[in-house]
């Protein structure tokens, strides 16, 4: 009996280690495909206008978290913001306690000098994608896209986005085929040498509206309009202690959605007067960066036309163009919620077996 149980014993530990190495593996994988990382990083640095770093937004977590980061930055790190004046900081705190974050505010320190971006925390919307059994809502999907090529995509690429990927929007490869013929693109070279301009087809990608960088920013008071492939993703404004906790527990991975559809309806909001702005800079204070941005507001109520009945207003345009920009940033979301969730349950599984396992074979030892 002894040795049967040492025999097991061993198996079981070989295993174990096999199953350790093999998870390290793993691990290390992910190397490779993080290549992608940098190009979230360049979206968000090419957002920011002037240098500003979009990254890091300060958003105000504690009272202590004031106390320490306050002094630390530079105030003129924020050229295009308001002139950080004494009332600043505290007017921007009691605004900050939005609803949703009722014990944010009140802490606001009389002499910090550090307005913190957003001046006010994204709202919370409803998504059919968020949670562990998330999925896109097609129709919203698509409502997104007309919004995006109605509107945003005057300012704003999705470089990363190409025609035939709609067809993940239920669009047949007909409609795709339709669709990108409205689009030019620019292809060659040709017997000449010279490059053309032809209709797109199922394979280009979404054209640029712009030919470069430069050209989008001079075109646009100085700041390019960053391109929508990953913005959902590079725009996840950090939530701060204690929420970040939380957000494991809930799953809370919305960030990116919740701000743009916030920037999107914070252009209504009254400027406090002692901020000031500097021309073409509009202010929002949903913005990360900034009091405003250079962006004027884009879209508004009744501007596009729904076939499917839904509201025509600037709350659903909003919402509808967020999620689209979601899915554009990960088409694969519905693929990786469904392979957690088998994980999961499969580890369930296995935990248990492992459990009654063990029950049976140390049942007959003293102990
Ligand atoms: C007339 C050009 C123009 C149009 C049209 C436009 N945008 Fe923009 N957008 C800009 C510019 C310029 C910026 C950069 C602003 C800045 O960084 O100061 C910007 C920035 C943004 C940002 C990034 C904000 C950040 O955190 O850096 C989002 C999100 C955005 N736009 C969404 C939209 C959506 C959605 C639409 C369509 C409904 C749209 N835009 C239409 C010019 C435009």
């Amino acid at each position: 009996m002894n040795t049967l149980l040492k025999g097991l014993v061993g198996i079981g530990f070989g295993l174990g280690v096999a199953t350790t190495a093999y998870a390290q593996d793993q691990v290390e994988e992910p190397a490779a495909t993080e290549q992608a990382a940098p190009a979230e990083q360049t979206e968000a640095e090419t957002a920011a206008p002037e240098g500003e770093t979009a990254e890091q937004p300060a958003v105000e977590p504690t009272a202590d978290g004031e106390e320490t980061a306050a002094p630390a930055e530079p105030v003129d790190e924020t050229p295009d913001a308001a002139p950080a004046e004494e009332g600043d900081m505290a007017s921007a705190e009691e605004e900050g306690g939005d609803e949703a974050h009722a014990g944010d505010d009140g802490h606001g320190e009389e002499d910090s000098h550090t307005p913190h971006y957003p001046l006010k925390k994204p709202r919370h919307a409803e998504w059919s994608f968020a949670g562990p059994f998330g999925h896109y809502d097609v129709a919203q999907l698509q409502r997104g896209l007309k919004v995006y090529k109605e509107v945003c995509s005057a300012c704003h690429g999705l470089d990363r986005v190409a025609f035939r990927d709609l067809e993940e929007l239920g669009y047949s490869e007909e409609q795709v085929k339709t669709f990108a013929a409205d689009y030019e693109v620019e292809d060659g070279p040709d017997a000449d040498g010279e490059m053309f301009t032809r209709a797109a087809v199922g394979s280009d990608y979404f054209p640029s509206p712009f030919p470069n960088q430069e050209a989008a920013a001079a075109s646009n008071n100085g700041a390019a309009p960053p391109d929508f492939s990953l913005l959902a993703k590079a725009r996840a404004v950090e939530r701060g202690f204690p929420w970040f906790v939380f957000d494991i527990f809930t799953g809370y991975a919305e960030n990116g959605p919740d701000y743009i559809y916030s920037l999107l309806l914070g252009y209504d909001e009254e400027k406090p007067e002692h901020i000031e702005l500097p021309d073409g800079v509009y202010y929002n204070p949903y913005f990360i960066s900034s009091a405003g941005l250079a962006m004027a507001k884009p879209i508004d109520d009744d501007m596009v036309d729904y076939d499917d009945g839904a509201p025509q207003t600037l709350e659903q345009y909003s919402k509808d163009v967020s999620a689209f920009m979601m899915w554009a940033a990960e088409p694969k979301l519905e693929e990786r919620k469904k392979i957690g969730l088998r994980v999961m349950l499969f580890l369930l599984l296995f935990g248990a077996l492992l459990w009654l396992t063990k029950r049976k074979v140390w049942s007959g030892v003293k102990h």
